[in-house]
């Protein structure tokens, strides 16, 4: 009996490891008015490189851009709810993968990737840059893809208006370092870069 428990208690471990790192849970309620934060939506490109993005900020951008709402949906409206949207969060120490069901990150590449998040200054020193891509094998549709990708976008500028951090979407980037940086898998594509910080 006591072998079966630890053998349980292992496969669980087990399990949870592979989901990778569990965030914070996101704050879900509270919060500044809807129309206030729009009033307050911005492109802010001058991000201070020497303060983090806290782990519980993190925690909730993923969630406004792509967390689990209602019926395993998302926050984000999908056509024929086909869910392409996958998100990845480049940071000074690593790359990471969301899992919006579990809502945990998985580390796809360690290390300091951020040159490869654009070209542009803020970009290679900005504490946090998420990656929109789609995965194209469950949506083919390119305009379809663009608004899934940018209402997730339009939820982290809410998220950082509300939360007061600066942000830019950014559709500039080199697609074939980025995509190494990601080790992307065949089939997905990457449309923007959101890059975050104070
Ligand atoms: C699809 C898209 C791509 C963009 N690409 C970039 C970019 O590569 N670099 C950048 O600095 N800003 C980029 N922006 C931000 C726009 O320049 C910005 O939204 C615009 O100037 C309006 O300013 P606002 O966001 O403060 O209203 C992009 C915005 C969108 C919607």
């Amino acid at each position: 009996m006591k072998l079966k428990i630890m053998f349980a208690t292992i496969a669980m471990a087990a399990a949870l490891a592979s989901q990778g790192e569990v965030l914070p849970a996101p704050q879900t309620t509270g919060g500044k008015p809807m129309m206030q934060m729009m009033s307050e939506r911005k492109s802010q490109r001058d991000i201070d490189p020497s303060q983090p993005v806290t782990k519980q900020d993190l925690s909730n951008i993923l969630w406004a851009a792509w967390g689990i709402t209602h019926e395993g949906k998302h926050t984000v409206a999908t056509a024929m709810n086909r869910q392409e949207l996958v998100l990845y969060v480049i940071t000074a120490t690593e790359v990471s993968r969301y899992n919006p069901e579990a809502h945990t990150l998985t580390v796809v590449n360690k290390g300091d990737f951020r040159a490869a998040a654009g070209m542009q200054d803020f970009a290679q020193t900005a504490p946090l840059n998420i990656v929109l891509a789609v995965d194209t094998s469950k949506q083919d549709r390119l305009d379809f893809q663009a608004y899934t990708a940018g209402a997730a976008s339009q939820n982290i500028y809410l998220y950082c208006a509300q939360a007061g951090l600066k942000s830019v979407l950014r559709a500039s980037f080199d697609y074939e370092a980025l995509s190494g940086a990601l080790k992307l898998p065949h089939g997905e594509r990457i449309l923007f870069v959101q890059s975050i910080g104070h």
